[in-house]
């Protein structure tokens, strides 16, 4: 892996100045290390508005004029999915660093094919996996690695809102890959199999609202409800394990993980043998404190950290496949009606 100069600015285009692309520009703009050089939508109204937060930034409508400046180091791609792969080895083949949104394709085999070029062209690829750069999540992955909740049982997570609706994508492509991040970073493997029960309500084809289980290796269930058509906004997670349970809560800005001294565990009856009986526990709820930094910053940072010395991204080529796998399955088992897809 090519690094970068070390004491030099790193010069970003970001190309998509949609919804999120603005909060990128404005959190790569923050570093004191980086220069935001340009920034790239076809929509010239968003650009207006754009240019005026950041002056400086020059505003193209067609991304390739960033690909050709060679000053440029790095690309954010913060465009609609179905352009992340095309556009992402356009960036790469014209030798840039670079962080697509997630999910990072809509086929497996492309996010493979963006992986083997990333890597053939000694540059970083980096997938936008926001939630892994949250510190609720990061406190939450330190705690579980140190056995503190025991053995997980399961852990579902509600991620539903009314809206942003999409027409090219289902709901489950637009919001579950964080949960599937969350899952696969807490539980440091893949699910083994999939099965999901969706439905349409709006535009044909596309459901509005997914219910996918995902079933982890040594017994561990996990379930999704994702919908961008319920009257409140939730963005909650309960991890249940043998020694402790959590609720995740990452709109609570007060108590974002509360932990449960709950559990329950089957015991062997002294002096017996092959005899037991079921403990359960319940204490005290405990609330850590998290100094909390908007994860986007961090997911930023480390980008151009990785940009700089090469390091591998938490949330790099591999991770972004990882998910799109398990959304890739999670369609076939929403074609056969909610059948178990099983991954290999
Ligand atoms: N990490 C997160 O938490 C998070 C949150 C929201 C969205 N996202 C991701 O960000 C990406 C963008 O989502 P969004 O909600 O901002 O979408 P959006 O539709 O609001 O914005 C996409 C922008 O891309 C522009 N565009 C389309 N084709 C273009 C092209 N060829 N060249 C330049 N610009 C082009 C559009 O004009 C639009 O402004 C998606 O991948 C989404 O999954 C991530």
């Amino acid at each position: 892996m090519s690094t970068t100069n070390q004491s030099s600015m790193i010069k970003v285009g970001i190309i998509g100045c949609g919804y999120w692309g603005p909060n990128v520009i404005r959190n790569f703009a923050a570093l004191d290390d980086v220069e935001v050089k340009y920034i790239c939508d076809i929509d010239q109204a968003k650009l207006a508005r754009l240019k005026r937060s950041c002056p400086q930034a020059k505003i193209v409508t067609d991304y390739r004029e960033i690909l050709q400046d060679k000053s440029i180091d790095a690309v954010a791609i913060v465009l609609p999915v179905q352009l992340h792969y095309a556009i992402a080895k356009d960036s790469l083949t014209a030798g840039k660093h670079t962080l697509v949104e997630k999910p990072l394709a809509f086929k497996s085999s492309d996010a493979q094919e963006l992986i083997n070029l990333a890597e053939r062209q000694g540059r970083i690829l980096m997938v936008g996996h926001t939630f892994l750069y949250n510190s609720a999540v990061r406190y939450l992955k330190q705690y579980i690695s140190r056995g503190e909740c025991g053995r997980i049982f399961y852990i579902y997570s509600n991620r539903v809102n009314l809206g942003r609706l999409h027409r090219d994508i289902n709901a489950f492509w637009s919001i579950a890959p964080h949960d599937i991040s969350i899952f696969i970073h807490l539980l440091e493997t893949d699910p083994i199999s999939v099965s999901a029960f969706g439905s349409s309500h709006l535009h044909r084809g596309i459901a509005d609202v997914v219910f996918a289980v995902l079933k982890f290796p040594e017994n561990v269930t996990t379930h999704i409800h994702a919908s961008w058509l319920d009257p409140v906004k939730e963005r909650r997670m309960t991890i249940v394990g043998s020694k402790r349970m959590i609720v995740y809560d990452d709109i609570d800005s007060e108590a974002r993980l509360k932990i449960y001294d709950k559990g329950a565990e089957m015991q062997e009856l002294p002096r017996t043998y092959g005899e037991y009986q079921y403990r359960l526990r319940a204490g005290d709820i405990f609330i850590p404190k998290i100094d909390f930094q908007e994860p986007l910053a961090v997911e930023c940072q480390h980008f151009i950290h990785c940009v700089r010395t090469g390091t591998t991204p938490l949330t790099d080529g591999h991770a972004g496949l990882r998910v799109v796998r398990v959304c890739e399955a999670v369609d076939r088992s929403l074609e056969s009606g909610g059948l178990p897809v099983e991954l290999d």
